[in-house]
């Protein structure tokens, strides 16, 4: 058990009142832990949420040494709060730390840090449907160097914002743009990691999207620009001619939580699903021929998120009646239920703090 010392805030912040969006409002505290070569991890504390300090030369401003997770918490019914696979999230850090250069951190005290924090600022987990409190557990090289090396000092931190939908049309399927010009990802690099300079890749292609009228970017294989790897902000499932595939894990695609749930329950549904290569021009010969039933993103922040529309160059493909499938409802309402505890944890997922 890590000795942590919270120090609560005197001014507590109004909770917010109507609609939450994403990631716009955070709570009264945080939770902060360095990290000292020769010292290892140390001082791990719960302070009031508050900007912090550091010098301009640091390694993380410069050369992005970085890396982040996204989880929530729910309100259960009788006001537990739970957590979602917590020690998944733990082992995927430690493997963008291992990629990055950022020294391990044992599972055990990411997922304490979390829990400090989520205590003491339970009361601001939001109780209405489709909604939860985000968590973004970072960790940040603090070195004051402008060597190209890997820093010696860390920052681990967790924030937490009370949230709602990712996407602003909630449940309702997005349309989604594949990139052929830009890519974001190739093996070898750091595709598989949960890094700032993942997401900055994806801006030009992101804004791209945007203004054509698309929500969000699928990427195709850094190489051929063929292969199908992954949306901005989530996996991606296409059900084809009654089965469901999504594209193996291959060094370039994030290895997500819920990707990995929506399979296991899949399986557990008898409902075949793989996990393979999947090139864009199969998706256009099955919707051509009618199979293409339904596409779904997975990932902690989008649940499960219908697509009703894919653009690639000048085709425009509609996903069944462009609406919310059958199989995607069904994931939405099981991975939701079991998260909330409104329905059994028959895989231990829900985690309570
Ligand atoms: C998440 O789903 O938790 C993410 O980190 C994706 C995104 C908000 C960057």
């Amino acid at each position: 058990m890590l000795d942590i010392k919270v120090t609560k805030t005197t001014t507590p912040k109004e909770k917010p009142q109507g609609p939450l969006g994403f990631g716009k409002i955070f709570t009264d505290h945080m939770f902060m832990m360095n990290y000292t070569e020769g010292m290892g991890w140390h001082d791990p504390r719960v302070v009031p949420f508050q900007d912090i300090s550091l010098s301009p030369a640091c390694v993380v401003f410069h050369y992005g040494q970085e890396m982040f997770e996204g989880m929530k918490a729910y309100r259960g019914e009788n006001g537990e709060t739970y957590l979602f696979r917590p020690f998944k999230n733990a082992a995927r850090a430690n493997q963008s730390n291992k990629r990055l250069c950022i020294p391990e951190l044992p599972e055990d005290i990411f997922v304490e840090g979390v829990k400090a924090v989520v205590e003491v600022d339970k009361d601001w987990i939001p109780t209405e449907p489709g909604t939860s409190l985000y968590i973004r557990p970072f960790i940040i090289a603090t070195d004051a160097f402008l060597g190209v090396a890997p820093s010696k000092t860390y920052l681990y931190m967790v924030i937490l914002s009370p949230s709602g939908a990712y996407y602003s049309e909630g449940l309702a399927p997005v349309g989604i743009w594949i990139e052929d010009d830009y890519v974001r990802a190739v093996k070898g690099g750091i595709g598989f990691t949960k890094t700032g300079g993942n997401y900055v890749a994806s801006l030009a292609a992101q804004v791209k999207a945007h203004d054509g009228g698309f929500s969000q970017v699928l990427w195709l294989d850094g190489v051929e620009r063929r292969y199908i790897e992954e949306v901005g902000a989530m996996n991606i499932f296409f059900k084809i001619d009654g089965k469901v595939v999504t594209p193996m894990l291959n060094g370039s695609i994030l290895p997500g939580v819920t990707r990995d749930s929506v399979l296991t329950l899949l399986k557990s549904w008898g409902i075949p699903c793989e996990e393979r290569r999947i090139s864009v021009d199969e998706l256009l010969e099955a919707q051509k021929n009618g199979k293409l039933e339904e596409v779904f993103g997975t990932g902690t922040a989008a649940v499960i998120s219908p697509v009703g529309k894919l653009r690639y160059k000048d085709e425009i493909m509609t996903i069944g009646d462009g609406g919310i499938g059958p199989v995607s409802q069904k994931l939405y309402d099981t991975i939701t239920g079991i998260q909330t505890g409104k329905l059994a944890d028959p895989f231990d997922w829900r985690v309570e703090v």
